[in-house]
């Protein structure tokens, strides 16, 4: 099959079935970010049924992919979403807690996406140091969460933890990295390696 024919059926299957994917109006700036980096080698944190894992398979065609997910039916859709498409050979998915996947990985990668738990993207992101190349760039998805990171003022209750945490990435990323928001959709955070 194409692999614009899999990414149909995903994103059809995923809306149907409540499962999270990369919103169309983030797309753009996932893949102008990945492709900006030029890589070679692709890191994931949160596969879900490999919907974005095989966009970026089709705009860095000659990149090798790997991806993380926690839920075996997630990870189990995406392993048979990569050998529809014909990209298994380049493209891996792994089945597990990323806390424990990702030291078992080595790099280096060029590109990091982050998106799967957000009030995990620091730890996950202290993880994957090690295995990112000089060169490496980094997304993180939903960073601005509602709207709620940037907000002044009371966050509600149940927010608290994730819009800390967020706010605790941001401040990371903005103090180790040359990073900008992109706030399109729930915000795309992209951090490069600062220039000495
Ligand atoms: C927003 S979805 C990913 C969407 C996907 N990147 C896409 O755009 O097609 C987040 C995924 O992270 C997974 N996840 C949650 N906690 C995780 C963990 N600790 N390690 C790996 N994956 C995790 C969830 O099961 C969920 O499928």
């Amino acid at each position: 099959m194409e692999i614009r024919d899999v990414l149909r059926s995903l994103e059809r299957e995923a809306l149907a079935a409540g499962v999270p994917i990369l919103r169309e109006s983030e797309r753009d700036a996932l893949l102008a970010a990945c492709a900006s980096a030029r890589p070679a080698r692709i890191l994931e944190v949160g596969t879900a049924v490999g919907f974005s894992a095989l966009l970026m398979a089709l705009r860095c065609p000659e990149a090798e992919i790997d991806t993380i997910e926690l839920d075996p039916a997630r990870h189990a859709r995406a392993v048979r979403a990569m050998a529809e498409a014909g990209v298994s050979g380049r493209v891996r998915c792994h089945l597990g807690d990323a806390a424990a996947v990702l030291p078992a990985l080595a790099g280096p990668y060029d590109f990091l996406y982050l998106d799967g738990p957000k009030g995990q993207y620091l730890a996950h992101l202290r993880l994957a140091e090690p295995l990112l190349s000089p060169r490496a760039v980094i997304a993180a998805d939903n960073v601005l969460f509602r709207g709620l990171v940037r907000q002044e003022g009371p966050v509600p209750h149940r927010y608290r933890t994730i819009v800390m945490r967020l706010r605790a990435y941001l401040a990371y990323v903005k103090d180790h990295y040359d990073t900008a928001v992109c706030a399109e959709g729930d915000g795309l955070a992209v951090s490069r390696k600062k220039e000495n």
